[in-house]
């Protein structure tokens, strides 16, 4: 019966302390953003797996460790020698089975979960998403190839993202949907998601990679069906361009080409300088010197972005295939409309507007 008593007490307060540590501790220490893809519902389950494991090895040991020390203490007047105790197969052979067993058990359960995660749906639609520093595009070669740096997905639709970066290292991650994926310079890598959640979420990127990794984020819009249908109708209507002033076509070369990533048009300083406001001012460049940001430096800067950077700004940000992007897409209007156009002297035409 004396032993028995210690037996109950101790399972009693191990299983208090695994209570308080899952419910109290780890459980608002690591409180997981909401959960917004189907492949956060099993990663979901293993973090909690791996909590309640935690919690209840620091109790089972913490909990016979301090018992020890507070019910077995020495009493007042006791100077016998304890009791010699050289060791125990049994008890060594069971902490070193029974851990291995759990290890190996999550190990497997962890390879069966990635091994789904990863599985190719029949259904995913897919989307190409490119890194580069510090700003990300997507491409939908489903939907005419539209391109765009906010990301907007139906729910409930498997994607597939192609994945590559124009320079170094990049990761993709978005909390809420759990899955992560790097993204290397020269080759392809997969990761899919099924949104479960419409709402707005961020991706960020998760893998260092220069001075502003912590601003390379975009935005991701999970929008119902009908919504995405409505969004890649909008996007594909191709416009007459020779209805629309120079100033209009401007407008959408700054969000077709991806310029919004880097420049702002509300003054706010971003990877590159804002275009508020300049149109014909003097700006100070990296040697010193001053320009005028006329028609022939904005030209130069889009063709040839390296050449004069202004003063505060890094060089090599900017991509380096405006021309033949841009002249892509002059032969394309071309081709398809017969119409003239210099996408330059529109973007220009554009500047002139932001007082
Ligand atoms: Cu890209 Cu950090």
């Amino acid at each position: 019966m004396g032993k028995a008593k210690h037996y109950i007490a101790v399972t009693v307060l191990v299983i208090l302390a695994t209570l308080f540590l899952r419910f109290f501790i780890l459980g608002p220490i690591y409180r997981l953003p909401n959960a917004a893809s189907a492949q956060a519902v099993p990663i979901d389950i293993m973090f909690s797996a791996h909590f309640w494991l935690i919690s209840f090895l620091f109790a089972l040991i913490m909990v016979i460790m301090l018992y020890s020390v507070f019910v077995f203490r020495r009493k007042q007047g006791d100077d016998e020698m304890g009791p010699y105790i050289h060791g125990n197969t049994g008890l060594e052979v069971a902490w070193t089975i029974i851990p291995t067993m759990i290890v190996i058990g999550f190990g497997v359960w962890g390879a069966v979960v990635l091994n789904e995660l990863t599985a190719p749906n029949p259904q995913e639609m897919t989307i190409r998403v490119w890194g580069q520093q510090w700003a990300w595009l997507f491409e939908y070669p489903e939907q005419e190839g539209i391109t765009t740096p906010e990301l907007v997905l139906p729910v409930n639709q498997p994607v597939v993202l192609e994945m590559e970066s124009r320079d170094v290292l990049h990761s993709f991650w978005i909390p809420e949907f759990r899955v992560k994926q790097d993204l290397l310079p020269g080759r392809k890598t997969y990761l899919r998601i099924t949104p479960t959640e419409v709402g707005d979420y961020k991706v960020r990127c998760a893998e260092i990679c220069g001075l502003q990794h912590s601003v390379m984020l975009a935005d991701v819009r999970v929008v119902d069906q009908s919504e995405f249908v409505a969004w890649v109708d909008e996007r594909t209507a191709a416009p007459a361009y020779a209805d629309l002033t120079p100033v209009e076509r401007g407008e959408i070369w700054y969000t077709e080409f991806g310029c919004n990533a880097c420049h702002s048009l509300d003054d706010t300083v971003q990877v590159g300088p804002s275009w508020q406001g300049i149109y014909n001012r003097q700006v100070e460049l990296e040697d010193g010197s001053t320009v005028t940001v006329d028609d022939a430096y904005i030209r130069e800067s889009i063709i040839n972005p390296n050449h004069q950077i202004v003063a505060g700004f890094l060089p090599n940000l900017m991509p380096q295939d405006f021309e033949t992007r841009m002249a892509d897409k002059e032969a394309e209007i071309q081709s398809t409309q017969g119409t003239d156009i210099d996408i330059i002297d529109d973007i220009i035409a554009f500047m002139q507007t932001l007082e």
